[in-house]
């Protein structure tokens, strides 16, 4: 069975549990996950499905989301993590585990984790990163950094690339007043260390 076949029993799924406008960008997380999946040599079934399903819980009720991620065993590590700005990302790794009985750890912790909650050996693995930007590089909205980001990803750059998006992530929750996570900030820090980056290297375009 093809990648696309495999990943096609889970639509109607999603079409349930999805409001169309999510299933949309679902959809196109999955395609842009094909091309990251030949750049940086990912395993084409598990980039595809972790794209298709990566928001598989976010239109649930917060109270649901939170009893899925209780009802794992799932423990919460900081409070912020209630949110479901964070929140969904868990609570999607457990639905679909629950759901289609998926144990590929790699795969579910790549949904977990993409909203820089939890933690654990694949919180930065090329499939969580990549994923991380894929989710923003889908085409569901166009946004002042979206082409540079985009350059940085299809040129293999992928640190740069994170380092990038915590930065701007971090300054969205500020202007939504969402609490920052201390992943982010932790990321953030270690990235600007590690990496030589000069002056324009926030610069959005
Ligand atoms: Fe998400
Ligand atoms: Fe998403």
């Amino acid at each position: 069975m093809s990648t696309e076949m495999r990943t096609n029993c889970y639509l109607p799924f999603l079409e349930i549990n999805l409001t169309p406008a999510r299933l949309q960008h679902s959809i196109g997380v999955m395609h842009v996950m094909t091309e990251l999946a030949e750049i940086y040599s990912l395993d084409r079934t598990q980039a595809l499905t972790a794209g298709l399903l990566h928001d598989a819980a976010k239109d649930l009720e917060p109270e649901q989301q939170l009893a899925l991620v209780e009802e794992a065993g799932v423990e919460l590590r900081h409070p912020c993590e209630r949110h479901p700005v964070y929140l969904h990302a868990t609570a999607s790794a457990c639905l679909i585990s629950k759901e289609f009985s998926i144990t590929d750890r790699l795969l579910l912790d790549a949904i977990s984790t993409h909203s820089y909650s939890g933690d654990g050996p694949n919180f930065n693995s090329h499939l969580t990163q990549c994923l991380r930007s894929a989710d923003i590089l889908a085409p569901s909205h166009v946004w002042l950094g979206m082409r540079k980001l985009k350059s940085v990803v299809y040129a293999g750059r992928l640190e740069e690339a994170a380092l990038l998006q915590v930065a701007w992530l971090i300054e969205y929750f500020h202007e939504l007043n969402i609490a920052i996570h201390p992943n982010l900030t932790r990321s953030f820090q270690e990235a600007t260390t590690r990496l030589a980056i000069g002056d324009d290297f926030f610069d959005r375009w």
